[in-house]
């Protein structure tokens, strides 16, 4: 049986964590075949904010790709995946997918999914906005993108910072076709 491919992209916004933990819910789950891109931005804010190394990163991806690397696999249309996130997605990369500005893999990687009708699911995150965000934010959806902020819900009761960042990321995976055991959902009150 063909594994699923999903290609996942870490990019220099803040909020590391919510690739690092993309990755670890991707292993948990069977025949998932992961593909890394971590920008160069990306690989100093995890240093920045949490306390795995690069390396400990990449280790949690089946496949890890350079970020100048477009000769990488994931750089074509004929390479089959299920689809792709990147979590978290900085403004520039943002801006990079809304302009098919395919300098870099992770940018490159995202405009095949969009070309090839892939989902594609970007974490934006930043705050506040300006209305250049916003327009990239509009222009990326119209180009078929999911536009999924990692803004946390409350209705499930979060208790740590690794619920609140397990929940956006699970619900952002469903985008792929992905579930997450132990996803809580609201199923109306009381
Ligand atoms: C600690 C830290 C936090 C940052 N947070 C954000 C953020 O939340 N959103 C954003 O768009 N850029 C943020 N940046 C800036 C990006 O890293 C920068 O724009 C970079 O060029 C993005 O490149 P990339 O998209 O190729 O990773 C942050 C930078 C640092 C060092």
């Amino acid at each position: 049986m063909k594994p699923t491919r999903v290609v996942v992209g870490i990019s220099g916004a803040s909020g590391a964590i919510y690739g690092v933990r993309t990755l670890e819910l991707l292993s948990a789950i069977d025949d998932v075949e992961t593909h890394l891109v971590i920008t160069p931005s990306a690989r100093q804010t995890l240093l920045i904010e949490t306390d795995l190394s690069v390396a400990d990163v990449e280790a949690r991806a089946d496949f890890a790709h350079g970020s100048r690397d477009v000769a990488a696999s994931i750089a074509s249309g004929s390479f089959e995946s299920s689809g792709m996130i990147i979590a978290p997605c900085s403004i520039k990369t943002l801006s990079g997918v809304a302009h098919s500005f395919s300098a870099d893999l992770l940018v490159r990687a995202a405009d095949v999914m969009l070309k090839e009708r892939r989902p594609l699911v970007l974490m934006v995150r930043e705050t506040p906005f300006h209305l250049g965000h916003i327009r990239l934010m509009e222009r990326v959806t119209e180009m078929g993108a999911i536009v999924q902020p990692p803004v946390p819900a409350f209705y499930n009761h979060p208790a740590t910072i690794d619920d609140i960042v397990t929940h956006s990321v699970g619900r952002a995976l469903e985008h792929l076709g992905i579930e997450v055991s132990g996803l809580q959902r609201w199923s109306g009150p009381g």
